[in-house]
């Protein structure tokens, strides 16, 4: 199966994973990338089934709209009963690295106000060890070289996202060379370094299950 086809085949087992959660006044939470897209199609066809969805960026609520499907400020909803995001990488544990479509600080206030986190991937995403991928920190622009020269004192090789602005205004350092031991210990290390908005490590709020896409089928796995 291609890459692509096993993102369908995570999508639609994410569509029988939120039904039991749709009632009318139910908001889901949607995140970003190219598998969540894959999920929001799917969705339309259930949108008279549920009051409307928050997003997690400003390019999944036009899909949304697009298919009729009504998005709502999230400070307008209190609790969001299952929030459905993709990811870079996700380890046994379901902490994950995302951020790879610069969403990372949305994902992660969405992903605060959910009662359940439904992670879907292909099996590429899988790993022992959190870090192949680079990490992205969000920073806010003034701050970005003495964040820079930061992450160089804790191991990491920072690289400007050239050319990208987050939907809240900010910029993004990507860590290379960088594996990561401690998820939690580490998400909590790099946001406290002043400037920084947040970093793509999703370890103090992990996933409560991945729906991982395989040659053997979807599987449907729980933090170890
Ligand atoms: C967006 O900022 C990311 O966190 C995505 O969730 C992540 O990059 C997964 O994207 P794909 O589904 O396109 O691989």
């Amino acid at each position: 199966m291609t890459q692509d086809e096993l993102k369908d085949a995570v999508a639609a087992a994410a569509i029988d994973e939120v039904r039991p959660h749709l009632h009318r006044d139910t908001v889901l939470g949607i995140g970003t990338g190219s598998t969540a897209n894959r999920f929001i199609d799917r969705l339309a066809a259930l949108r008279h089934d549920f009051a409307g969805a928050v997003a997690s960026s400003e390019a999944s609520a036009e899909r949304l709209r697009g298919h009729g499907i009504e998005v709502f400020e999230l400070n307008s909803v209190g609790t969001v009963p299952v929030y459905v995001d993709g990811a870079d990488e996700v380890n046994a544990h379901l902490y994950m690295i995302k951020g790879g479509g610069a969403a990372l600080t949305r994902e992660k206030i969405v992903a605060a106000c959910a009662e359940r986190f439904v992670c879907i991937a292909d099996a590429s995403k899988k790993v022992e060890c959190l870090g192949g991928f680079p990490l992205p920190v969000e920073v806010i622009p003034m701050a970005r070289s003495y964040v820079a020269r930061e992450l160089v004192r804790l191991g990491a090789d920072p690289v400007y996202r050239q050319g990208v602005t987050t939907d809240n205004g900010n910029q993004i350092l990507d860590c290379f060379d960088f594996m990561i031991d401690d998820p939690q210990a580490m998400e909590a290390r790099l946001n406290a370094i002043v400037g920084v908005v947040t970093n793509g490590l999703f370890a103090a709020r992990g996933a409560d299950v991945l729906l991982l896409g395989t040659e053997r089928g979807v599987e449907r796995l729980l933090p170890a």
